[in-house]
């Protein structure tokens, strides 16, 4: 008989079309992992891939209020039972999905096998509806954010120019790095206003991390300091749909193209199904 590990990966794996997870991510706080996070939701819904944003960070995203939507159920109310998934989805401008993660992405990781596979199934229903799945995470370093970097296809590290960010976006990867876990990470350089100064950076970076870890990191883009960037979060419209032609809208546009330009991962099992093997059952992922 199969023991339920098995059946999970069996109904996982019935799933043909393979969806992609990526998390977005930083050192230092407050360097424009949200604002980008939901940008690459709008800007890849619009060329047709079904984007779903899931809020990591206990709340405190707002991503929620900047893509115009409330969310009254997070994911903690489906694995408490009270709430479908297709209950707690949001579908907010241009009807990219959101999700408030709340407390629940951490609680998966403590559920006994019954009650996991009960709403690793519910989740697995998120592939007919979306096609990639974009965490946003707080700062800093927890086991929560450790687990989404391992998990993901993708996780895109976001710094500033500023050296505390670079400084804290390098100790990120120091720590990722001695945990056994290689992420395929793509920077991205948030709030530039000297693109010549920021390429150095970005460079300086990728050689320091080449030659002190064993992480791959390659440049997914550089945005500039824009001030529509704040008036957008006060209208709680993004800034791709409120200031279309802005710098840092032609930026993200940029960033986003890269982004779709990515190949799969050769080395991590695709889809929702081999994200949940890692995030959960922790595969390879280093003890400890
Ligand atoms: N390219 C930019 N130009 C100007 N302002 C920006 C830019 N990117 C982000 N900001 C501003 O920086 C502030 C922080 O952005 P955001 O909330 O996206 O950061 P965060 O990394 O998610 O923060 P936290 O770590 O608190 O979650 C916001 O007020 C946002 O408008
Ligand atoms: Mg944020």
């Amino acid at each position: 008989m199969m023991d339920q590990a098995e059946k999970l990966r069996m109904l996982m794996n019935m799933k043909r079309k393979q969806m992609k997870i990526v998390t977005v991510t930083s050192g230092k706080g407050g360097v424009g992992k949200s604002s980008l996070a939901l940008n690459l939701g709008i800007a890849l819904n619009r060329r047709g891939h079904r984007a779903l944003i899931i809020d990591t960070d206990f709340g405190f995203s707002n991503i929620d209020v900047m893509l115009g939507v409330r969310a009254q159920y997070d994911l903690m109310d489906v694995i408490s039972s009270r709430k479908e998934i297709t209950d707690i989805i949001e579908v907010g401008l241009e009807g990219v999905q959101f999700i408030s993660g709340g407390s629940g992405v951490y609680e998966l990781t403590k559920l006994d096998s019954p009650r996991l596979m009960r709403i690793v199934e519910s989740i697995i229903s998120l592939e007919a509806i979306s096609d990639t799945i974009i965490f946003d995470t707080g700062a800093g370093v927890n086991d929560n954010t450790l687990r989404l970097i391992h998990a993901s296809h993708d996780t895109i590290l976001v710094t500033t120019p500023e050296p505390t960010s670079v400084v804290d976006a390098y100790a990120l990867l120091k720590i990722v790095n001695e945990q056994g876990l290689r992420p395929n990470v793509n920077l991205v350089l948030n709030r530039v206003e000297n693109v010549r100064e920021a390429t150095s950076v970005m460079d300086g970076l990728i050689r320091i991390v080449e030659k002190n870890t064993e992480i791959e990191m390659k440049k997914l883009g550089i945005i500039s300091q824009d001030a529509n960037m704040l008036s957008a979060v006060k209208e709680q419209v993004p800034i791709l749909i409120s200031y279309p032609y802005c710098t840092a809208s032609s930026d993200i546009n940029q960033m986003v193209n890269n982004f779709l330009n990515i190949p799969a991962q050769q080395r991590k099992k695709p889809g929702l199904a081999g994200f949940f093997d890692r995030f959960v059952m922790k595969n390879g992922m280093a003890k400890g």
